[in-house]
């Protein structure tokens, strides 16, 4: 638990709260692709947002952040987002609920995470997530996980201008204990793989690089995406996004599409492929095989489409010079945040100098290490 929700609470408003987690995520395998109706491999993570909330007698929502020191409150029946504020996720998801006929009514709420900031474990998801679930608890809506998860990518759309994908939100609300979710986001449904690592464990490496144009370039791949489906169209007509087509395809495409636009249609495709080929080598225990995918999910996202940075190869690339590394590669929407890696249990503190030494040296910062556990997705405590 946070250590500073309960006494925030108490402090600012009465009554005892009831109490929502929602955790962030990680993705094994499969990035850019949720937005192309594709598959993708995450999990929740131990770390996460916790959200206490109780109704009040107004009609005004009042909000405090643990974290931050900061308050905030709205109106229910007239708000408007405020450019880059945290509330922004707590109006979207009142909002979202109250189009589809739920009777929100006022509240207060105090939220407080773990989850580093700018690392790519999703926190905005995360947060949507637990708060959707606080007020659907507080409330008694009972609206369906996957309700949330979709109010929670919209809220991203409507009031961060992110062009997002359901991975982060599906997978905060529907984690489980040391299981990942194989999921088909044209259908929103998963299937749930159990992960035996066995003596190896997932670390992250957060390269501490924020790209203030992250947001624009996320928005820009997916019309670039969106643009080459159109093209395609004319020979495929059957085709709905780029999650239609398959390995063998490739070279008709080619073809087809401009050279600016091949290697990101090529990148989607031939992810979704190694989502699938992960999955299986993941179940059948051959990490060596899982870890080559990873390595190159990784090649393929730098370098056809375009959406890593010179921090982020290097981490990847020192890391797989390792003979304990079995895999290593970026991890969420790139420009900066994590490296997600597959390292021998027992050489995790030299694999943390090698490349604690090995940044430091060559960009002047250090990186930061966060391990992870696979664990339970969002719940009332
Ligand atoms: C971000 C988005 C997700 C997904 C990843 C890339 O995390 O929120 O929807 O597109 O980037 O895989």
């Amino acid at each position: 638990m946070h250590p500073q929700l309960l006494p925030t609470y108490h402090s600012n408003f009465s009554g005892s709260p009831l109490i929502a987690f929602a955790p962030g995520r990680i993705n094994l395998i499969g990035e850019h692709t949720d937005y192309q109706e594709g598959f993708v491999f995450p999990a929740a993570v131990k770390q996460g947002i916790w959200v206490a909330i109780q109704k009040n007698d107004i009609r005004s929502c009042r909000l405090i952040s643990a974290d931050f020191g900061q308050e905030f409150s709205f109106d229910l029946d007239s708000f408007t987002p405020k450019k880059g504020h945290w509330a922004n996720y707590a109006m979207g998801m009142c909002a979202l609920m109250k189009q589809s006929g739920y009777e929100v009514k006022g509240f207060d709420m105090v939220i407080g995470g773990n989850i580093p900031v700018g690392s790519g474990l999703s926190s905005s998801a995360a947060l949507s997530v637990g708060i959707g679930t606080a007020i659907s608890a507080l409330f008694d809506f009972d609206i369906p996980k996957k309700n949330l998860a979709l109010y929670a990518q919209k809220s991203e759309h409507l009031y961060a201008g992110v062009k997002c994908g359901i991975m982060d939100p599906y997978a905060s609300a529907f984690g489980r204990e040391g299981k990942a979710l194989l999921l088909d986001c044209r259908s929103n449904t998963h299937q749930e793989i159990p992960v035996h690592l066995g003596n190896y464990s997932l670390i992250l490496v957060n390269s501490k690089v924020k790209h203030s144009l992250a947001d624009s370039a996320y928005n820009k791949r997916r019309e670039a995406c969106e643009e080459s489906v159109r093209l395609l169209q004319a020979n495929y007509p059957e085709i709905i996004t780029l999650r239609d087509l398959s390995i063998s395809d490739l070279g008709k495409i080619e073809e087809i599409l401009p050279k600016s636009f091949f290697p990101k249609a090529k990148h989607v495709i031939t992810e979704c492929d190694r989502v699938h080929e992960a999955a299986k080598a993941l179940q059948s225990g051959d990490l060596i095989t899982f870890g080559r995918l990873l390595d190159a999910s990784h090649t393929s996202l730098s370098q056809d489409f375009e959406v890593s940075c010179p921090e982020l190869d290097f981490l990847a690339q020192i890391a797989t010079s390792m003979p304990e590394v079995l895999g290593s590669r970026m991890m969420g929407g790139g420009f900066g945040g994590c490296t997600i890696n597959l390292v021998r249990t027992d050489f995790l503190e030299k694999f943390k100098s090698h490349i604690q030494i090995g940044y430091e040296k060559r960009f002047l910062k250090s990186p930061e290490f966060i391990p992870v556990e696979v664990f339970e997705g969002a719940r009332m405590l």
